[in-house]
């Protein structure tokens, strides 16, 4: 949560830290603010709301001589989304500035310290607690440095910063804990930031910052230091290979559309080099050298838990491999019992997610071997994990996760025909059948997409202005139902549940009245007769339904209801389409309503605390 940025360089500072902010605004969007060195002195302008807020009022401004700064866009956790609590913040004698991602939970007992010490605060957040931390450690005589290390020893938490101080105006440090930051490598010019796309204009290279690393930039050097003992550190250049082009709307009139449009290119780039159609084979050259667990406990949050939902029946009847699914935020907190063979699996788009990588060192620290699907090299939880398949979906800038969600549920269903041939246990016909259908399944998918928009938009027309909806499905489809339900949650505001189809008459089914709508994903599979049933229970007790299906199940079997008829795919393969019709319901719903489909509010894309 929150974007931060840091500049060095021969160019006016400001625009590009507004650039770079403006693409790491889907961390956070609720203030922003820049810090920038001119004629000696550290100036900060900040405001409430977006980014373009903070533009309008730089428009009257002076800044064009500042090569040196640095930038945050917010998503609040100490302190409402004010511009008094917005960053950077000053300390209280104004030497130095900070900018912040994250949480010191221990920053009521040094507010106190620092209170008594004659240190005065004007805002809510354990930010300005810590840039007077730093300032206590430098009016105590400490070089700059040592100061900023000496104060992140004492705070506890998660945190990615940025420092700036008028002593040193051409110079930005930064540190990490828990939190993403990179630093970027230019000509005569150095970076710092949150995330990649900030600076990708600039500069390809790379250097990935670790927990418990400071660094110090100006123009032409950087250097890396261990907070511990400020030694020195030597650090590998990465070079990105992907462009700005990817990080962009590409004509879209919003991310979403537009990753929502690229899900079969991202199934087909999944594939690439693991597939060999030729020999009808499966290959994850990741897990190579990984003995294949007993037991598979998946642990993950949001989106990337419908992916392993939508996955543990493949680990299970394909692979023979018992698995279980849990939320990350309670698999930490409930000391779980793994057993000799186990490993578990985190699976996460962004790689960063706090409670996913907290369980991924519970795991870790009980000696049981982690295995990541992630998409973000150079994550957190990529690098920390003991072997990693990367879901190539390129950069997902959409606080909504689409193609990170087909992406994910490609590489597992590899993952699966993978470990079940290799154990040999694979069902006569699948990995062919599998192949047959996942080699298709990109082209089948951008043939329909373009209808599914034009149908679902209908369709949003029509219920948008329902009061709630229930997303109901069995077996493999109940895992896309939670995330249909999600989707609109998080995007249209309407309260949305997903349910198990069978559960309905357990109790949701109270809710139903005319203007509830109930969207079935009832596929042409086995479970489908199933699926009709309690779909005829809602329509008896006069609840609007829409469901989702295939050729073979529409006509009498459903005459009352509202098909939405999907072109059939191999068995869990209709998941891949059912998915993108939920995506655009859940995405022409919200456009209907007028909502920010981009930056839903009170969202952030990564979601670095707990
Ligand atoms: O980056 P991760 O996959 O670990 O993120 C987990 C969730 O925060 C995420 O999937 C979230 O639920 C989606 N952005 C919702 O669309």
């Amino acid at each position: 949560m929150c974007g931060i940025i840091g500049y060095t360089g021969h160019r006016p500072a400001v625009p590009f830290i507004i650039e770079g902010l403006r693409r790491l605004e889907y961390r956070g969007y609720d203030s922003s603010g820049v810090c920038y060195a001119q004629s000696g002195r550290l100036n900060v302008v900040r405001a409430e709301g977006k980014l373009a807020l903070l533009e309008d009022k730089l428009a009257n401004m002076e800044v064009s001589l500042a090569t040196t700064g640095m930038g945050h866009t917010r998503w609040a956790t100490h302190g409402a989304p004010t511009e008094n609590n917005a960053h950077p913040h000053r300390s209280s004698r104004g030497e130095l500035c900070l900018v912040h991602n994250g949480i010191i939970e221990n920053y009521q007992e040094h507010k106190n310290a620092l209170i008594g010490k004659g240190y005065c605060f004007s805002s809510d957040t354990d930010t300005e607690v810590l840039v007077n931390l730093i300032a206590d450690e430098r009016a105590a005589g400490m070089p700059l440095l040592q100061a900023f290390a000496n104060a992140l020893k004492k705070a506890q938490g998660a945190f990615a910063l940025a420092l700036m101080s008028p002593e040193e105006p051409d110079v930005v440090y930064a540190a990490r804990h828990s939190a993403p930051l990179l630093l970027g490598i230019g000509q005569g010019e150095n970076f710092v930031a949150s995330d990649i796309p900030a600076f990708l204009p600039y500069t390809r290279d790379v250097v990935f910052l670790e927990d418990g690393e400071i660094v110090r930039i100006t123009p032409g050097t950087w250097q890396v230091f261990s907070i511990e003992s400020l030694e020195p550190l030597d650090k590998r250049t990465h070079h990105i290979e992907w462009d700005l082009q990817a990080a962009q709307k590409g004509g879209f009139k919003h991310f979403m559309l537009k990753e929502i449009f690229e899900q079969p290119r991202v199934i087909a780039d999944c594939m690439a080099g693991r597939v060999d159609m030729a020999r009808r084979e499966v290959s994850i050259p990741e897990l190579a050298d990984a003995n294949i667990p007993s037991r598979l406990r998946i642990v993950a949050c949001g989106t990337s838990f419908h992916a392993g939902l939508w996955a543990a029946p493949l680990f299970e009847t394909w692979a023979g491999i018992p698995t279980t699914v849990e939320i990350a935020s309670e698999f930490r907190y409930r000391s779980p019992l793994l057993e000799a063979g186990e490993a578990v699996l985190v699976i996460s788009q962004s790689g960063e997610t706090a409670d996913t990588l907290a369980a991924l060192r519970i795991a870790r620290e009980k000696d049981c071997p982690v295995i990541g699907v992630c998409n973000v090299v150079g994550s957190s939880i990529a690098r920390e994990a003991d072997a990693v398949v990367f879901t190539q979906a390129g950069p997902e800038i959409s606080v909504a996760s689409t193609k990170a969600l087909s992406s994910q549920m490609t590489a597992l269903l590899l993952m699966a025909l993978y470990w079940g041939h290799r154990r040999g246990v694979l069902p006569a016909g699948v990995m062919q059948e599998a192949l047959h259908g996942l080699s298709s399944l990109p082209g089948h998918m951008e043939n329909s997409l373009p209808a599914l928009r034009e149908q679902a938009k209908g369709l949003a027309r029509r219920y948008s202005a329902c009061k709630g909806m229930f997303f109901l499905g069995r077996g493999q489809s109940f895992p896309l139902a939670l995330e249909g339900a999600l989707k609109v949650k998080e995007l249209s505001y309407i309260h949305a549940e997903g349910y198990a189809a069978g559960e309905m008459k357990h109790g949701p089914i109270a809710l139903i009245e005319p203007d509830f709508l109930s969207f079935f994903l009832a596929p042409h599979d086995a479970l489908f007769a199933k699926s009709k049933s309690n779909l005829e229970e809602v329509q008896a007790r006069s609840g609007p339904v829409i469901v989702l299906t295939n050729p073979h199940t529409e006509g009498k079997e459903l005459r009352a209801a509202e098909t939405w008829t999907l072109p059939e795919a191999w068995g869990p393969l209709n998941g891949f389409l059912m998915l993108c019709a939920l995506q655009l319901f859940s995405y022409e719903t919200a456009t209907c309503l007028g909502k920010d489909v981009d930056q839903p509010r009170n969202l952030a894309k990564s979601v670095t605390v707990e």
